[in-house]
């Protein structure tokens, strides 16, 4: 049975460029409909790779040392040599970008996995060709309906993990446990999942970092069961910034269903407001307000900066 389209926080207007891309894998440019990778390959076989989403404004990586830093942090954590030097990286990137003809409004799917196995088995040291390195750009302006109606949020049985089991700062391929977590909200009539961490604080979503405000304050997890997004650490360098109250900390779900404004974080969507957490409202204007405006704001400009 095919899925019903349901809106998700990372809907893109319709581009029928789209259909016509050009993909970067192992240093060639590809078009879409035969760009591919063997089946033999780590990341599909085992999910055994590491991925960064990036976004392009005037021709420019928004936040590029951020998402590298990220990339190679997690390779190196996990041994996988990505061959390439963070300047290489670049230049792959800005191929791609040059022969899509893409400057503006662009999303990008950044992966590197370990490579063809010479088995298919779990073992790293079957894989012997070096690594696969794949890169998807597509034209993508966030389409507002959910930024318009504010993401509902569920919170779901599937919790973060600890860092000693697959820490959850690796952007892995493998991103089963958020999977789960989606489709439990999905079933739950919900467009996303709010995690709990192992302890029953309020942590992150399956896709997305998670913010409240309450009473002028910014609240955030502690960090130490989500994504570090780098939107996230924007957030809080914003707030330090414009001397907004941002706090890092363990926070429940009672916190949480009485804050004022609620917001996910992540590169593709910016700031998203929530309108409802497990069919409670947040707010009293759909989760949106003051502060997630001024936020946003402030975003948009240091975007702006960055890719100047
Ligand atoms: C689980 C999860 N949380 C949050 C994020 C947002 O991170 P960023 O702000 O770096 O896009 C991502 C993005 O990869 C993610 O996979």
């Amino acid at each position: 049975m095919t899925p019903k389209a349901r809106p998700t926080t990372h809907d893109a207007e319709d581009d029928p460029r789209n259909r016509d891309i050009l993909i970067y894998v192992n240093g060639a440019l590809v078009p879409r409909d035969r760009a591919v990778v063997s089946v033999y390959d780590s990341g599909f076989l085992l999910g055994d790779g590491m991925w960064e989403g990036m976004r392009l404004y005037n021709g420019r990586w928004a936040f590029f040392d951020e998402h590298m830093d990220r990339l190679y942090d997690s390779c190196r954590a996990v041994s996988l040599d990505i061959g390439m030097t963070r300047g290489g990286l670049r230049a792959a990137l800005d191929i791609t970008a040059a022969a899509n003809g893409m400057t503006d409004d662009v999303h990008c799917r950044l992966m590197v996995t370990r490579g063809v196995k010479v088995r298919p088995f779990q073992h790293p040291s079957l894989s012997r060709s070096g690594p696969s390195i794949v890169i998807i750009m597509e034209h993508s302006k966030p389409a507002d309906a959910l930024g318009a109606r504010g993401v509902r949020l569920a919170t779901v049985p599937q919790v973060r993990g600890l860092p000693m089991s697959q820490d959850p700062k690796l952007n892995s391929h493998s991103k089963l446990n958020c999977v789960i977590a989606c489709l439990q909200a999905e079933q739950a009539g919900a467009d996303e999942a709010l995690m709990l961490d192992p302890h029953g604080f309020v942590n992150t979503t399956n896709a997305c970092n998670f913010f409240i405000v309450r009473r002028g304050e910014v609240w955030t997890s502690t960090g130490d069961y989500c994504m570090n997004g780098v939107t996230r650490a924007k957030v809080i360098e914003i707030c330090r910034r414009e001397v907004i109250a941002v706090f890092q900390k363990n926070f429940s779900l009672v916190d949480a269903y009485a804050a004022d404004e609620a917001f996910l974080t992540g590169t593709f969507g910016a700031q998203t407001p929530v309108s409802h957490i497990d069919g409670k409202p947040i707010g009293t204007q759909g989760g949106r307000g003051p502060v997630t405006e001024r936020i946003a704001q402030a975003y948009r400009d240091l975007v702006r900066e960055n890719t100047r």
